[in-house]
């Protein structure tokens, strides 16, 4: 797939993975419509952007809202006439043990971001994709995959996501869009910072030794962008990753047991 002239819609694009995304994208003279929150990061990135001959609109847009998704799509068909990619990547962590946790909201927040709000822009936007034969992008994550201890409410939320993707490809077999669900592990952006912690507010410090074992931001959107590229199906990032789905088939044990001491060895203590 080549992504000049494209339509390409992409959540999450005020920071992270997501703004990386776009600017990659802009590159390659793709149409963006950029989402997410805050409208002032948005802009930092539509200024980046708009260096390059594509053109970009950005969309403020709370996607746990269905109604905002609607608008974003409208505002995407409005602009450009036509939707060739959706990107989901906008999302939130959360980083506690489940029994230390003392506002449950914490479990709707994660799910509503990560999960519905996938669900909502996926819904508006496939009539559209239907039309170009598009493609459809989910980031996920290697907690899609498997467990990983202090992330009950997002390993659940990456779990929904996966099994609503996987599904959704079947029931667009033969309509000519694709489905692709990317699952990165530990990237180096600002999500642990900005995780919920026990009592729902954000951690506003990464529990974890971040100095140590993080993919680029640069890397991860090469690799999604290889895989946009070929339409694949799914793309896992890591070596541990790719091992991890086999390993629990024979071994479910001991793939319990690396995740608890993955996570013991590369997080300082939480107060
Ligand atoms: N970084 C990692 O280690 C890692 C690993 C595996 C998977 N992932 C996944 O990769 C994706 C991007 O993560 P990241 O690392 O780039 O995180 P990030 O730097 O924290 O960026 C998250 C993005 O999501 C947006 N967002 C959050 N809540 C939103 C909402 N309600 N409505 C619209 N946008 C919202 C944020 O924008 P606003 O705050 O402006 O709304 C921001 O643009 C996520 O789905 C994450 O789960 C990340």
């Amino acid at each position: 797939m080549n992504f000049a002239n494209k339509t390409i819609v992409i959540t999450g694009a005020s920071a992270g993975i997501g703004r990386t995304l776009a600017i990659s994208l802009a590159q390659q003279d793709a149409n963006l419509v950029l989402a997410a929150r805050n409208q002032e990061a948005l802009e930092q990135t539509v200024a980046v952007c708009t260096k390059h001959p594509g053109k970009v609109i950005a969309v403020p847009t709370d996607v746990t809202q269905p109604e905002a998704c609607q608008q974003l799509i409208k505002k995407a068909i409005a602009a450009f006439g036509q939707i060739d990619v959706l990107i989901n990547n906008a999302g939130i962590g959360m980083l506690t043990r489940f029994d230390e946790v003392t506002d449950l909201s914490i479990f709707e927040q994660v799910m509503r971001v990560n999960y519905l709000g996938a669900v909502y822009c996926t819904y508006y936007a496939l009539p559209y994709l239907k039309a170009s034969r598009g493609l459809l992008v989910a980031i996920s994550s290697i907690c899609g995959k498997t467990a990983v201890p202090t992330r009950t409410g997002y390993v659940a939320s990456k779990h929904a996501m996966q099994g609503f993707f996987d599904t959704l490809r079947i029931e667009l077999r033969g309509t000519g869009v694709n489905v692709l669900v990317v699952s990165p592990g530990f990237v180096a952006t600002d999500i642990r910072q900005r995780a919920l912690g026990k009592d729902g507010t954000p951690l506003g410090k990464s529990p974890r030794d971040e100095s140590q074992g993080n993919m680029s931001v640069e890397e991860c959107v090469r690799q999604i962008i290889w895989a946009m590229e070929r339409r694949k199906r799914e793309h896992i990032m890591t070596l541990k990753g790719k091992v991890i789905s086999w390993a629990k088939l024979i071994m479910p044990g001991f793939v319990d047991r690396l995740a608890a001491a993955t996570v013991r060895t590369t997080t300082f203590t939480q107060k």
